[in-house]
């Protein structure tokens, strides 16, 4: 029998000062790259966003948040974690009810509840939710004393398969227009959705627009950026293989990307996070918006900072994505994220 009722579970707005328990309970979690530890008092900020604690005998024993998109109609779920020490007890089950109890009395136009997991989430939850998408996850260390080496090596690779004008940044209106146009849209975001620094959203205007209030820059190149050209008689293995997948597709929409300024995280002093998110088929394109975000983190980067670099492309993108940052450290990651819907019911 489930002793949850001994807990005396109760569940409160989480505020700043909760900022030191909530970290409290989040050691080790995803692999020490979390995004809590920093995003935490920037979420307090966000207007569209409800973070949670439940607190049993007055400690912090789980978070919870959602943050509204789609215009309303949808709620996403973040950051969710319960102290290992109360874990299996039913705890996460019970500050999500709490959640989705809150947004039916105080958001009743919200009818879907969205998150993305890991590959490796429970059956019970893959069997209540719809997989909208799913994402493939190229993850690796970029020490602090090779960044430089690694910044060259990466032109170096990208020569020998493209030969193509440099990603530009995008206004926000040149991105809603790509998204006027049915077929380029479909191109570059499968099933109508994206998921930016692990946020499942729509390609709702209001969504890309919300983005843009982050200050949040897109990449685009367009088709006839890409002029492949790789150099003659390149001959080592990587060099071919690379131009092999650069081969392997082609597209007529062009290629859009979107990072965020590294950020740091628990896993060591000094280590940051950059998630780079891909959307097109592009293998060339894809290294090509690759080398732009991993330069442009690297020139904002706090001296003697390293990074763990994630890369979230469709999985046809995989292959050449690794072969592009072969050699370099892989860090022990998922190899899949997930985009999860379900029906939130009256
Ligand atoms: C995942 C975690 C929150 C589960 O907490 P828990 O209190 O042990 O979980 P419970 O005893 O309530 O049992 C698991 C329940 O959580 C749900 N759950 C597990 N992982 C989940 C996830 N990623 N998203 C939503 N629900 C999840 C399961 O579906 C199950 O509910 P159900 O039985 O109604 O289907 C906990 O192990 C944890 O904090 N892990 C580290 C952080 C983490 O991985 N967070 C998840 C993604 S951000």
């Amino acid at each position: 029998m489930s002793d949850l009722y001994l807990l005396n579970l109760q569940f409160l707005p989480a505020t700043a000062s909760d900022y030191d328990e909530v970290m409290s309970i989040s050691g080790g979690i995803h692999d020490g790259v979390d995004y809590l530890p920093f995003r935490y008092h920037e979420w307090l900020a966000e207007p569209q966003r409800r973070m949670f604690v439940a607190r049993s005998e007055e400690k912090v024993v789980a978070f919870a948040s959602f943050l509204l998109v789609d215009g309303g109609v949808t709620a996403v779920l973040q950051g969710l974690r319960v102290a290992p020490w109360m874990r299996g007890r039913g705890i996460a089950r019970e500050i999500q009810k709490f959640c989705f109890n809150t947004l039916r009395t105080n958001h009743p136009g919200v009818t879907k509840i969205r998150e993305t997991v890991e590959e490796n989430v429970p059956p019970s939850l893959l069997s209540k939710s719809r997989l909208l998408h799913s994402k493939a996850v190229v993850s690796v260390f970029l020490p602090n004393d090779h960044l430089e080496k690694t910044t060259q090596l990466l032109s170096c690779r990208l020569l020998s398969v493209y030969q193509g004008r440099p990603p530009v940044p995008q206004s926000l209106s040149k991105v809603l227009r790509l998204l006027d146009d049915p077929r380029t849209a479909e191109d570059l975001f499968p099933k109508g959705v994206l998921i930016q620094d692990l946020l499942p959203l729509t390609t709702h205007k209001c969504n890309i627009e919300l983005l843009a209030r982050w200050g949040i820059a897109w990449v685009y190149s367009k088709p006839s950026d890409l002029l492949t050209n790789p150099i003659e008689g390149a001959n080592s293995s990587s060099i071919s293989n690379l131009s092999e997948h650069s081969t392997l597709s082609c597209t007529s929409s062009g290629f859009l990307s979107l990072s965020t300024p590294p950020f740091p995280v628990p896993l060591e002093k000094g280590v940051y996070r950059l998630n780079i998110d891909l959307f097109g088929s592009n293998p060339s394109f894809a290294q090509a918006h690759i080398l732009h975000h991993v330069t442009e983190a690297v020139r904002v980067l706090p001296p003697g900072g390293s990074i763990v670099c994630f890369v979230f492309a469709e999985e046809t993108l995989r292959k050449p994505v690794m072969h592009y940052l072969h050699g370099m450290a892989p860090f022990p990651a998922y190899r899949e994220l997930l985009m999860l819907e379900r029906t939130l019911e009256a």
